[in-house]
């Protein structure tokens, strides 16, 4: 399976996150993915994805608007997106709620692109992280399961 993980990052922890999901992914015999900030994100690229995974940090209850940008501007792109999943990184008591609104925004603009799995929502502990110990685990098992479609 082809994969496109793409994420933006302020302080480097959904960085982190992508990558953990991504090692998930390539370590799953006949899946591999590119990792890429969307800020380096060629929109131009006449690729077929069977799955993106996209990631955001929680800013003021939602995705960042690189992120909200990125999934607009793809509807209208040469990239093709057979389907996604998401994920975001919050602090506090903002569990799933960016991830949330990013999977509806992704239905509305991709709607041929259909859910592979439920969101993913990693805790930070911190505006800078770093990422909870309880939930690092999570990242990469995220990414198997992705790539396994489980
Ligand atoms: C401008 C701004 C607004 C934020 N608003 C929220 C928020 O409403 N809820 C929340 O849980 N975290 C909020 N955060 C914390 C971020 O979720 C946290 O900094 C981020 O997950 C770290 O990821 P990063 O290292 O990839 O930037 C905010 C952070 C910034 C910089």
């Amino acid at each position: 399976m082809k994969v496109l993980t793409i994420f933006d990052t302020k302080h480097g922890n959904t960085k982190r996150v992508a990558e953990l999901i991504a090692d998930g992914i390539n370590s799953v015999e006949g899946n591999e993915t590119d990792v890429v900030n969307v800020k380096d994100f060629d929109l131009s690229e006449d690729k077929t994805y069977d799955l993106v995974v996209i990631g955001s940090p929680n800013h003021v209850g939602s995705h960042v608007k690189n992120i909200k940008k990125l999934i607009k501007n793809l509807s209208n792109s040469a990239v093709k997106v057979n389907s996604f999943a998401a994920f975001d990184t919050y602090m506090g008591k903002d569990f799933e709620k960016a991830v949330k609104k990013m999977e509806k925004q992704i239905s509305e603009d991709l709607p041929n692109s259909a859910r592979v799995l439920p969101g993913l929502s990693i805790k930070v502990s911190g505006m800078k992280g770093p990422i909870v110990e309880e939930d690092l685990s999570k990242c990469k098992e995220y990414g198997i399961k992705l790539a396994k479609r489980e």
